[in-house]
């Protein structure tokens, strides 16, 4: 397949990002170098009008909040309007319902200053699915310098599509699964803020970040059924310097999963559950996979999902690597794989028949884990036989299983222990 190739990379400059091309799924695909990140520094928490800043209300291109009319067209007004406006601008998705469909908001914009799509009040998808052959149902794509804020709600109505999806983690199809429209898309964006947002029953992901960099994530509420398949809060994938806090993910599938290609990834105060928990991986599933790398997260808690921290790698398949990741502080609450490594993701654990996964996992702290599990494995660390796992640090981890006490596994791995160990340490 192809070769990663370099094209003109430009750290230093003013250029917001230059690409690598790499592939995904056979897929072409183009990974941002990181440029200035323009909210560094800077209190985004506060919504501030800039001077002169135009607003562009979504009703006076024609939008109507009735919950009814397709307000789609509207919408692309009003974007098409607000990205070529000469002075900075935004949209006003005002208090109300509006009906949209599967779309775009592109740029390059030539708007001086980030543009903000502030929403208010709700914005809910069409349910016909033949709608979303793009893909996505929100598409940002193209952008430097983007805000989407204002309290407003994203429902996706995704009750129908889900009884017509496969679910990806329990089938054992090591095709690709096809994946639901996402919510809420961002593609090529870069110094992006998604704040103060909520998003309810997605089709597929509530929110997917591919291909960008500087992406702030605050004041999230995610919310769909335990049984809604396929459905991660935050998914990453080819995104660099990213920073998730003081969110709520209640989900069916990872509350946040993080793919090839990421790094530097902050997580703080993140509540999730129900759902899969934090995860990143699975990989090794694609040739040519970039490696994951500088993932911290701290101060979660996990309550009642099904895993709490977790790395996954495909055995056979691909080569890949996963490094420099911390798991702080963080609480468990009945959470049935607390801290586990599965480097035989959908082989049988423990007995699984392929040839051992490619992927090398090394630099990995998981410090002062607890609360209680549900299951008699609350550590749970099988690498790979022909990369075992390097440096796992394992410090003040305190898991308790009513009544009866939690048990450890390792294979292929020789953990650094230190402090407290509850479960008790790996003989
Ligand atoms: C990414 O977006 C920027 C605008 O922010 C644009 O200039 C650039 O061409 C886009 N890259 C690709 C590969 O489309
Ligand atoms: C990592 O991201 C943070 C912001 O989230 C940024 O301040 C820092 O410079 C980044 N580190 C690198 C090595 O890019
Ligand atoms: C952890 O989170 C809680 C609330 O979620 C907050 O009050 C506390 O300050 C945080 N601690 C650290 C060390 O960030």
């Amino acid at each position: 397949m192809v070769v990663a190739k370099r094209v003109g990379v430009d750290v230093i400059l003013w250029l917001a990002m230059a690409f690598v091309v790499a592939v995904e799924g056979g897929k072409q695909r183009v990974r941002p170098v990181i440029g200035p990140d323009i909210y560094e520094g800077h209190n985004v928490a506060k919504d501030v009008l800039a001077p002169g800043e135009k607003i562009n209300n979504v009703m006076s291109f024609g939008a109507k909040p009735d919950g009814k009319f397709d307000c789609t067209q509207a919408f692309m007004d009003a974007w098409r309007a607000t990205c070529k406006s000469k002075v900075q601008a935004r949209i006003l998705v005002p208090q109300g319902k509006f009906v949209v469909s599967s779309m775009y908001f592109s740029g390059p914009c030539t708007t001086p200053g980030p543009v903000t799509v502030q929403v208010e009040g709700t914005v809910i998808a069409t349910t016909d699915i033949s709608e979303y052959a793009d893909g996505e149902w929100l598409m940002f794509q193209d952008l430097s310098g983007f805000k989407l804020i204002g309290g407003g709600t994203f429902d996706g109505q995704g009750k129908d599509s889900w009884s017509e999806t496969e679910n990806c983690e329990t089938t054992n199809s090591e095709s690709a699964c096809v994946r639901n429209p996402s919510s809420i898309f961002f593609d090529n964006v870069s110094n992006g803020i998604i704040q103060n947002i909520k998003s309810l029953n997605p089709k597929g992901f509530h929110i997917f970040i591919t291909n960008s960099a500087n992406i702030r994530l605050r004041l999230l509420k995610l919310a769909s059924a335990d049984t809604s398949p396929n459905t991660d809060g935050i998914h990453l994938s080819h995104t660099i310097n990213v920073k998730i806090s003081k969110s709520t993910i209640e989900t069916g599938d990872d509350c946040v999963s993080m793919i090839q290609g990421v790094s530097n990834v902050s997580i703080k105060r993140l509540k999730c559950g129900p759902g899969h928990g934090i995860s990143i991986g699975s990989l090794g599933k694609y040739e040519n996979e970039l490696e994951v790398r500088g993932i911290r997260v701290e101060n979660c808690t996990l309550v009642g999902t099904t895993n709490g921290l977790r790395i996954k790698s495909w055995p056979e398949k691909y080569a890949g690597l996963a490094t420099d990741i911390s798991f702080t502080d963080v609480t468990m609450e009945n959470v049935k794989n607390p801290i586990i490594i599965d480097q035989e993701y959908q082989c049988t654990p423990g007995n699984c028949k392929k040839k051992p996964s490619l992927v090398k996992i090394a630099n990995v702290d998981f410090i002062n884990v607890k609360g209680s599990t549900i299951s008699p494995i609350a550590v749970d660390l099988r690498c790979s036989h022909q990369f075992p796992c390097q440096n796992v640090r394992l410090h003040n981890i305190d898991l308790k299983l009513v009544p009866s006490p939690a048990g450890s596994r390792c294979a292929n791995i020789k953990p650094i222990y230190g402090g407290i160990q509850m479960p008790p340490a790996c003989p």
